[in-house]
């Protein structure tokens, strides 16, 4: 795993609403470059980009149509490598977003695919072989193609599915190839071909969309795995510092393919939406949430995964509801203190470090449906359309928050108990702590159900650290004999160590180094 990682801090942008430079109402790649010092003064040392790649953009641009060239509304390859070049010499690394799963269905290949004759790309996809048969269980396109047959799809029913076979093809139905078929084999050698165009470019890795789920039929994600461990093996030999972090949710089956970093995502068996976003979050003053299921799952996920890799916690992301939707105030910081030291790298979904709100009742933009809310456009300023471009207000790509209390980085900066600047009091203690940092251990000492505070330690080989969590707005205690060495952080309140029992003030987070043993 390349060195970087070990203190990587992950800013998610999503270009459409990130920086507009050339006041068409939606963000480009030039606006990144241009506010790239601002997210290194967050404290934030890598960037995962969202697709920006040519595409009809019927689902953001998770519907590719040429993965080799950037889309047009965001600029040209040339400004993606000076992007690069721009994050390097900032002594930062940046991901791109690889969309492996599927394309759009103006991809030229889908248009050779849907051809009668037999041709090189009649294979890309996973195709039935009578239009009357649907493949079972995924959801298909059917009824425009002159091929005789149905195409599965991805995710949305423009998104054909890319085939990269059947773990245990079923013999009764023929169309369905095995992983080593010709087709599959050519699909994944293209997908080679797309990471090895852009890492050779100058990008540092790719976060993976849907890395879980390329070989159909495969339940226990065996045939996938073994997939992602050949991209690991072409990695190793032409890019072996190219970091890979997964949209697939389940460490223990990610790491084994190769990636170096998995999220824990809002579906699926992580219990990460009991902490942010349920009726009752943990991390609500309220103090009526339960962490315990969420700990004990990823306590399994952290020793399955035996230290070979990262598990990633996101503070949002551009599919989830904006972390202020359901958390504010304090909440939002107390929630920050949890994000940023815990193990893994942190992700910050950009405008989350202000607290940029969830903007209701929008009509859906390009796919976004509900999730359109939490994609509007970053809010820098108190300028003409809070600083994110010159365009008139109606022609931009998502509406601003309307609210007239919106927060924006400028105000925040210059707020010294902003959300902002306590993020990056957070980002600093984290960077000047080795224990703290990606691959510092963790043992959880106080998560009990329905109840406060959170606590555990974290450490490394000359320190150790308690990180006590109690975001309710009540004196919360636990018995724990703990020597609290010295305060390293503390907000919202203090802890004290007393007996053999841990007392946490209402709404607050503290770390404290420990001397001596502990029980
Ligand atoms: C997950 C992406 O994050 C989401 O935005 C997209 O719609 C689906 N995958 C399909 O690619």
């Amino acid at each position: 795993m390349s060195q970087w990682l070990d203190n990587a801090i992950f800013y998610e942008i999503y270009p459409q609403s990130f920086k507009d430079t050339d006041g068409d109402g939606i963000g480009n790649i030039n606006g990144i470059t241009e506010k790239l010092d601002y997210i290194k003064s967050v404290g934030c040392n890598a960037i995962w980009l969202n697709p920006c790649f040519e595409s009809p953009f019927g689902d953001a641009g998770y519907d590719v149509s040429d993965y080799y060239r950037v889309a047009p509304r965001y600029g040209t390859n040339e400004d993606l490598k000076r992007l690069f070049e721009e994050v390097h010499k900032r002594d930062m690394h940046i991901l791109l977003d690889l969309v492996p799963g599927h394309t759009s269905v103006e991809h030229k290949w889908f248009k050779e695919s849907m051809k009668a004759e037999k041709n090189e790309f009649t294979d890309r996809y996973v195709w039935t072989d009578s239009i009357w048969e649907e493949p079972e269980g995924m959801g298909c396109i059917r009824g425009i193609s002159d091929r005789d047959g149905s195409c599965a799809v991805n995710f949305f029913s423009h998104q054909p599915a890319l085939n990269y076979g059947f773990y245990k093809p079923d013999p009764q139905k023929k169309w369905q190839q095995g992983t080593e078929d010709k087709g599959p084999l050519s699909t994944l050698n293209e997908l080679i071909n797309i990471m090895r165009f852009w890492l050779g470019m100058g990008c540092d890795g790719f976060r993976v969309d849907m890395a879980g789920s390329l070989v159909k039929n495969d339940a226990d994600g065996k045939g996938t795995i073994k997939l992602w461990q050949k991209v690991r093996s072409f990695l190793d030999r032409e890019f072996p510092d190219a970091a890979m972090v997964s949209e697939w949710g389940e460490p223990d089956k990610s790491l084994q393919g190769g990636f170096h970093m998995d999220f824990l995502l809002h579906f699926g068996p992580s219990h990460y939406n009991d902490l942010f976003r349920c009726e009752e979050p943990f991390f609500s003053s309220r103090g009526k949430g339960d962490v315990s299921e969420f700990v004990k799952k990823y306590t399994e996920n952290y020793e399955k995964s035996e230290r070979k890799g990262l598990i990633c916690i996101p503070s949002g992301n551009h599919d989830m509801d904006r972390l202020s939707r359901s958390l504010h105030g304090d909440e939002l910081k107390i929630a920050f203190a949890f994000l940023l030291t815990m193990p893994g790298a942190p992700f910050i979904y950009y405008g989350d470090e202000i607290g940029m709100n969830y903007v209701e009742n929008l009509t859906s933009v390009e796919g976004g449906y509900n999730r359109t809310g939490s994609r509007s456009p970053m809010q820098w300023d108190k300028s003409l359309n809070a600083g994110f471009s010159t365009a008139a207000p109606e022609k931009l790509y998502i509406p601003l928050d309307g609210s007239s209390n919106r927060p924006d980085a400028a105000s925040q900066l210059a707020d010294k108990s902003s959300l902002l600047n306590e993020i990056k009091r957070l980002i600093v203690i984290r960077q000047s702590h080795k224990a703290l940092q990606s691959k510092g251990e963790i043992e959880f000492v106080f998560a009990e159900k329905n109840s406060y505070p959170l606590a555990y330690i974290r450490s490394s080989e000359n320190e150790r650290l308690l990180i006590v969590i109690n975001p309710s707005s009540e004196k919360k205690t636990f018995n724990f004999s703990a020597d609290l060495k010295q305060k390293i952080y503390s907000f919202g309140g203090e802890i004290l160590s007393d007996g053999g029992v841990i007392t946490a003030e209402p709404s607050c987070a503290a770390i404290y180094a420990l001397s001596g043993s502990y029980s």
